[in-house]
């Protein structure tokens, strides 16, 4: 009997001494959930430099990439206003129809196209370069084609860059024999100094030095598209970023 309650007692004891231990831990876990999203939650509000991640316990450091702000939120946001009010003011009462090249003009185009007023449709294609030093090679293909027809219609191209130009080439060469109406480029961001191919655009956001850009749609392997600001990418590992 008093053998009985006694392990009773020392049984509790274990019971509350594991509860309190897995307490603790959930406790830790959550407040490094919490701090971990407010880390990445400030960083896309801010448009400032991006925060270092914290190391982990577990690997060695590894140096983060880091993306320095060439072009903040707010001046992307005043300048495809201007942009949109001048596409308008040149195109009074016409129908509109954009077209964006996936994925890196996603941003642009619903941005520009919430700022034209009057009717405005838009459209996506998706193109794809081969090959190693792909840009200089000006080997472009198309990998999805646009869902309605461009003849007769006032039809601009919104591109997140214009960096060698082979792309827009490519693109500009394959509408114009749909036979357009009006065919005009849009693009947020000119990199003349790479420039190899001899096409212009019409209206351009900004021009900026031969830096390799992500942010606003503009990625690295697929990264960094989401930030709202262009910033300049650098390498952790201090390599040159290299187009892809
Ligand atoms: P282009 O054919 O050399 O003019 O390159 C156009 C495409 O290259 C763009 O639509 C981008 O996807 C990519 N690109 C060129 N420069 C950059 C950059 O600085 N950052 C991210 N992507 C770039
Ligand atoms: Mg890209």
């Amino acid at each position: 009997m008093l053998f009985a309650a006694s392990s009773n007692r020392w049984l509790r004891i274990a019971g509350f001494l594991l509860y309190f231990r897995s307490g603790v831990q959930t406790r830790v876990l959550t407040q490094h959930c919490v701090e971990e999203t407010c880390e990445v939650q400030s960083r896309f509000r801010s448009g400032d430099e991006m925060p270092k991640t914290r190391a982990t316990k577990r690997g060695p450091k590894e140096p983060k990439d880091r993306v320095r702000v060439l072009i903040t939120a707010r001046r992307i946001r005043e300048r495809i206003l201007a942009l949109a009010k001048q596409i308008r003011k040149d195109f009074p009462g016409e129908k509109l129809h954009l077209v964006s090249v996936l994925k890196g003009g996603v941003f642009f185009l619903t941005d520009l196209a919430r700022h034209i007023p009057g009717e405005v449709s838009f459209d996506f294609i998706a193109v794809a370069s081969y090959g190693q030093n792909t840009h200089s090679s000006g080997q472009v293909r198309l990998t999805r084609d646009l869902d309605s027809s461009i003849e007769g219609r006032t039809v601009i191209v919104v591109e997140d860059i214009l960096d060698t130009g082979m792309t827009l080439q490519y693109l500009l060469r394959l509408f114009q024999q749909r036979k357009p109406k009006h065919l005009r480029v849009a693009v947020l961001l000119d990199k003349p100094e790479r420039r190899i191919a001899a096409v212009h655009a019409d209206y351009v956001g900004f021009t900026i030095p031969n830096e390799f850009v992500v942010g606003y749609g503009l990625d690295y392997s697929e990264r960094y598209r989401n930030l709202p600001y262009v910033g300049v990418l650098q390498l952790g590992s201090g390599a040159k970023v290299e187009n892809e």
